[in-house]
């Protein structure tokens, strides 16, 4: 990383874990309480929004009171200092932006804006939400958070920057991601493809870890990028 420089990130629900919001996979995860195909495909959003904000309404009070934790600011310490090069993060919360980090890449949209899916006018979250309620266009619809639900595409500028991102990073790091969800978890196959050695950090393998990883740092985002700030910072601390 010291050497080459052009690190890229793309980062997962794991990364904000440190920050309350729970992972979608796993005992504590969100999908352990609403199923995604009941609550989080665009099909059900156009069928009974109500339901789906009901998971929609806990997403959005969580990740309002979250405040970014230790690695979401090593990855913004990691920016300034010239070694990573942009963030690709599947995450709607906005703690990247929070913690300082200018070139991040939405690929799965925000939780700040709501859109209408009937006339597309735009609102901020904050001036349309509150909790208990569901937030109304002015056309009378239901609002939809400007997040991609499954079955939707995914932001084409988005889609194409991390593209760029991945065939052009010399590392890629991996971090609190299952790489469970399609296309996102092409991004690690298209840098390793393209020479990029890949860096995995995560408490526990996942299905990219036998065989695009090329390093496995295995522990929590915040343990793993404080020790890589350190290192970076002053290598002839040796290993940490
Ligand atoms: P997942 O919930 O699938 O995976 C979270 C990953 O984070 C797991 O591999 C955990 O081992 C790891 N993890 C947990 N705690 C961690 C910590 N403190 N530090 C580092 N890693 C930790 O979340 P994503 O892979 O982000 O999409 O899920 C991808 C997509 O699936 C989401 O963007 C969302 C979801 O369905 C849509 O809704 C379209």
């Amino acid at each position: 990383m010291a050497e080459r420089r052009n690190v890229v990130a793309l980062t997962g629900a794991g990364i904000s874990v440190e920050s309350g919001i729970p992972a979608f996979r796993g005992t504590q995860g969100l999908w352990e309480k609403y199923d995604p195909m009941e609550y989080a495909t665009l099909h059900a959003f156009v069928r009974s929004p109500r339901k789906v904000w009901e998971m929609l309404s806990e997403m959005v009070s969580v990740c309002g009171d979250a405040a970014p934790n230790a690695a979401h600011k090593g990855m913004a310490a990691l920016e300034k200092r010239g070694v990573v090069r942009a963030v690709i993060t599947q995450n709607v919360d906005g703690l990247h932006q929070a913690a300082g980090s200018r070139r991040v890449i939405e690929y799965h949209g925000n939780m700040e804006t709501l859109v209408c899916i009937s006339c597309w006018k735009r609102y901020p979250t904050r001036e349309r939400w509150r909790p208990g309620t569901v937030p109304l266009c002015d056309c009378t619809e239901i609002l939809k958070p400007d997040v991609v639900l499954f079955g939707e595409p995914i932001p084409w500028l988005a889609q194409e920057q991390a593209e760029e991102e991945a065939r052009t990073c010399g590392v890629l790091l991996v971090i609190g991601t299952s790489a469970q969800v399609s296309p996102a978890c092409d991004i690690p196959r298209i840098a390793k493809e393209s020479g990029a050695a890949v860096i995995e950090i995560n408490p526990e393998p996942t299905s990219l870890t036998a065989s695009v990883t090329d390093l496995h740092l295995q522990g929590t985002a915040s343990e793993v990028l404080g020790c890589l700030v350190g290192l970076l910072r002053n290598p002839a601390n040796g290993h940490p």
